[in-house]
């Protein structure tokens, strides 16, 4: 009858027990973990719309709890859970400080309190080195050198300032880059690397290039975001040959500008000079070249020579037979031989011929005269 009694009480308590947990506070929803690094922060959910029509009534508020425990404990008959957040209001809770062992796997929990009602925990199992993201580079320096960039990064840090390489030692970095031109991300050249500076070489010299950097985990196939783009000029030496041609060209400048219109400007004055105040001038008389005037001339001793020439070539079409003809004339005619026959190849001519070339001899040197 006893025993009939316990039972029945034992199962009244059990009842209670489980009326109270299970009350009608609903759970937190959404719950999650945003990690970066060694950084673990828990989220939730919860429904405002609940506080009235599920038990949490008036101006009770509502309040969460979050705890952790190491999973391999939770098998233990005493279960000693941490609470890091206690009755807090806001919707997430902090496990950064809680050094959790980054090898280690955990149950994170959290539920919903308002007065006395309690919601049922909601639990999440975290093991940081399998779970958590890595981050970026903590920093990313870019320094400019001829037709190269060297790059420095610095390794992502945990909570403590410690490298994320003490648990990764495999880490390493992807590093992207790429010609800056109107915001366009094009031609992109990338390169692993697991040391922390970096030279980009064969680069375009006095060209903006854009680096950002990855931090890479191959085990869990982790991959950061990248690190902001940091943009950065290289340097160059001007290369020989283009200094020779700078040269050239100033040579060429300098000429075009200078040395040609001096030039110019000197055979200009030359030839005002040389036409309006000669150096020696010619006797008055000389220098008359009307056309009737009897006086000598400078040019005619030149025609006459000329004639000579002309007459040379006219010689071939006087026949033979004509010129014995006129031999016989010239012996018998008293009025002699003109100073044109005298002056060419001993030949005589008659008067009218040495006149008629004498004409055209004078005709001649007045045209030379007039063409000077
Ligand atoms: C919670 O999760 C549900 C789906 O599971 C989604 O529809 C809802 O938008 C989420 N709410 C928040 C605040 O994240
Ligand atoms: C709200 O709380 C105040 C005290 O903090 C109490 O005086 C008031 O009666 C409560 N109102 C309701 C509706 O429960
Ligand atoms: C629910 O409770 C929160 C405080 O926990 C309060 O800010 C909110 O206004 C309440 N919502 C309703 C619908 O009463
Ligand atoms: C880590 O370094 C930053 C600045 O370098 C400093 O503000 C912060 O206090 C340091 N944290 C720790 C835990 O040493
Ligand atoms: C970098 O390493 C990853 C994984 O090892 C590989 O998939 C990728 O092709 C490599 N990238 C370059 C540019 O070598």
């Amino acid at each position: 009858m006893e025993v009939v009694f316990r039972a029945a009480l034992l199962a009244l308590l059990f009842l209670v027990n489980v009326f109270k947990v299970s009350a009608w506070l609903p759970h937190p929803h959404n719950v999650s973990l945003q990690t970066l690094n060694t950084q673990y922060i828990l989220t939730w959910a919860w429904d405002q719309n609940q506080n009235q029509t599920q038990g949490c009534t008036g101006n009770q508020t509502v309040m969460f709890t979050a705890q952790y425990l190491p999973k391999f404990k939770l098998k233990r008959k005493k279960r000693d859970w941490r609470s890091v957040c206690q009755s807090t209001e806001d919707w997430q809770c902090d496990f950064t400080g809680c050094d959790l062992h980054y090898l280690g796997v955990y149950v994170l929990r959290v539920r919903a309190t308002c007065a006395e009602q309690r919601s049922q925990w909601v639990q999440l199992e975290f093991c940081p080195d399998k779970q958590a993201h890595l981050g970026p580079p903590s920093r990313v320096e870019v320094i400019s050198g001829p037709e190269l960039l060297e790059v420095r990064v610095s390794d992502p840090l945990t909570s403590r300032n410690a490298s994320m390489k003490d648990f990764y030692p495999d880490l390493y970095y992807l590093i992207q880059y790429w010609k800056h031109a109107q915001d366009e991300v094009r031609g992109i050249r990338s390169l692993n690397t697991s040391t922390n500076i970096v030279t980009l070489s064969r680069l375009d010299r006095w060209t903006q290039y854009c680096v950002r950097v990855q931090s890479r985990y191959n085990y869990y196939s982790k991959i950061s975001s990248f690190s902001q783009p940091i943009c950065q000029q290289t340097t160059g030496s001007t290369p020989a040959w283009q200094i020779a041609l700078l040269f050239l060209a100033s040579l060429v400048v300098c000429f075009v500008c200078v040395l040609l219109p001096s030039y110019g400007l000197l055979k200009f004055y030359r030839l005002i000079k040389l036409n309006f105040f000669p150096k020696c001038q010619l006797p008055a008389y000389l220098n008359d070249s009307s056309p009737g005037s009897d006086r000598p001339r400078l040019l005619s001793v030149e025609s006459q020579v000329e004639v000579c020439c002309d007459e040379i070539d006219v010689c071939p079409v006087v026949t033979l037979p004509e010129i014995h003809a006129a031999d016989i004339a010239v012996e018998t005619d008293p009025s002699g031989h003109s100073r044109q026959g005298s002056g060419d190849s001993g030949m005589y001519s008659n008067g009218e011929g040495s006149a008629q070339l004498g004409t055209t001899v004078t005709e001649r040197g007045q045209g030379r005269g007039q063409s000077r």
